[in-house]
């Protein structure tokens, strides 16, 4: 510190980190440590070094040996676009077209060279980014996939483990060292699950944990590589629409306690997300729906129509819209609240029928509705994908469930509704607005 690196940086005509760092946050570092403290900081800084490297930049040796470890993504995008792009611009490379298809093509094989990861758009970059490989069939790679050459522990659903346990198991071949079931749905989420799993694993420091199964197992076996030894690794194998779009996405990990749902976690990025689509052609129908209304959620937040996509392309999506909100506020310091869209309302829903009473993804669709409203939106797409029901529940209980969010969040009611530029969070709406909102989900 106080070196003069900034100063050296700029007089190199490169970046001082923490000019990006400011720049990401939108405040001065001293404020960054005022108002979120030094981990906050630090943890920014982690996410920020991001170079976008010019075409050019890797035919320089001393560039690629600086490149080193680092993760590099090549960003392939065909001649003609690129073309369509810079033409008529004032690049000096880009004035002529049969030099400018030339030089595409004399750099392929270096880009292939220095490349980790071949994104074609920016989602794909942003899933690079976050360690998330979607790909069709991925489940039968796995071991490719899961990084480092240690020992693995397949922890897994029984349920799960029976359609797909054979496939990761041969995937994963001589590197699996353990396997091991939690109980199925939520009673994976409990201390008594995870107590005997931390007993029966032998995984040393240098092991992973691949989690395979829906949210439930992932949220479970993450939290247990959160704490065991203090945190190893691990990889979550989504085989849920909800876990591949949603609980396998940020790294947030948790177990529920009798006074409520995940009250005991730890945020706890994957080594590397496998996503493989093609495991949701043997998903039940309703726990696809389930899945579906976060995926409406995300398309209302990212305002494209996500849930026409086919599956494929619709987990890839959602995948990368949620992943990049985590990659750039990873504890959830501010923006990463949007992805709370309709779910103030879905929780009361859920409090107000005792956990259980009604499914999640069912509150949240319900809970759409009520944002939607209160945003000034159509609700139309809410009620044609996801086909929401009122459900039968006490009001009364259901509005003190809504009054204890308030109380933990300041003594006003906050939600995120969507406005003229996209999603707004920590909107304070009038208490009989929402009270009324509430009552029409209600039957
Ligand atoms: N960590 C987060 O950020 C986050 C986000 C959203 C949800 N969650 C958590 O996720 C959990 C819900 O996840 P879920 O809906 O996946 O529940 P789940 O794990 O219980 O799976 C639902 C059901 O589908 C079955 N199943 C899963 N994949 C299958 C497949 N490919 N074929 C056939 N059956 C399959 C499971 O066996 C289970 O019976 C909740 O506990 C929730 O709190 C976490
Ligand atoms: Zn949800």
């Amino acid at each position: 510190m106080g070196a003069g690196k900034s100063t050296a940086a700029r007089e190199l005509g490169g970046t001082d980190a923490d000019d990006l760092v400011e720049a990401a946050a939108g405040k001065p570092i001293a404020e960054i440590f005022r108002e979120e403290g030094e981990a906050a900081f630090r943890a920014l800084e982690e996410q920020t070094i991001v170079l976008a490297l010019g075409g050019g930049a890797v035919t320089s040796p001393a560039v690629r040996e600086a490149l080193g470890d680092t993760l590099t993504i090549w960003l392939d995008v065909d001649v003609d676009t690129c073309w369509e792009r810079v033409k008529g611009s004032d690049r000096p490379l880009a004035q002529d077209e049969a030099a400018f298809r030339r030089l595409y093509e004399e750099r392929r094989a270096l880009y292939a060279d220095v490349a980790d990861v071949i994104a074609r758009d920016v989602h794909d970059v942003v899933l690079a980014a976050a360690g998330i490989h979607v790909e069709h069939g991925a489940l039968q790679r796995l071991g490719e996939f899961v990084p480092g050459d240690t020992s693995v522990a397949l922890v897994s659903d029984p349920h799960v483990a029976g359609i797909h346990g054979m496939d990761a198991q041969l995937a994963l071949g001589s590197r699996l060292a353990e396997t091991h079931e939690l109980p199925p749905g939520e009673e994976a989420k409990t201390l008594a699950a995870l107590d005997r799993l931390w007993q029966e694993l032998r995984l040393d420091r240098s092991g992973t944990i691949v989690a395979l199964g829906g949210g439930c197992t992932t949220d479970a076996a993450g939290f247990a590589a959160a704490a065991y030894l203090r945190g190893i690794a691990w990889t979550p194998v989504p085989t849920s629409l909800v876990a591949q779009v949603d609980a396998a996405i940020g790294g947030k990990t948790a177990i529920d306690l009798p006074q409520g749902k995940n009250l005991v976690g730890a945020f706890h990025w994957p080594a590397r997300t496998v996503i493989d689509p093609a495991l949701l052609e043997t998903l039940p129908e309703p726990q696809r729906l389930e899945g579906m209304a976060e995926v409406v959620k995300t398309g209302l937040l990212a305002g494209d129509a996500l849930w026409e996509l086919p599956d494929g392309e619709l987990v890839r999506r959602c995948a990368s819209f949620k992943a990049a909100i985590c990659l750039r506020d990873p504890l959830e310091r501010g923006e990463r609240a949007i992805l709370n869209l309709g779910h103030t309302f879905a929780h009361a829903l859920e409090a107000a029928a005792g956990y259980g009473g009604v499914t999640h993804g069912r509150a949240v669709a319900l809970g759409l509705l009520a944002a939607l409203r209160l945003s000034g939106r159509d609700t139309r797409v809410v009620e044609e994908v996801l086909r929401p029901r009122p459900v039968a529940v006490d009001r009364e209980r259901a509005w003190e469930a809504m009054q204890r969010d308030k109380k933990a969040r300041d003594g006003e009611l906050r939600l995120v509704l969507l406005g003229a530029d996209g999603p707004e969070h920590g909107v304070v709406v009038p208490e009989a607005d929402v009270r009324r909102e509430l009552d029409r989900l209600i039957a």
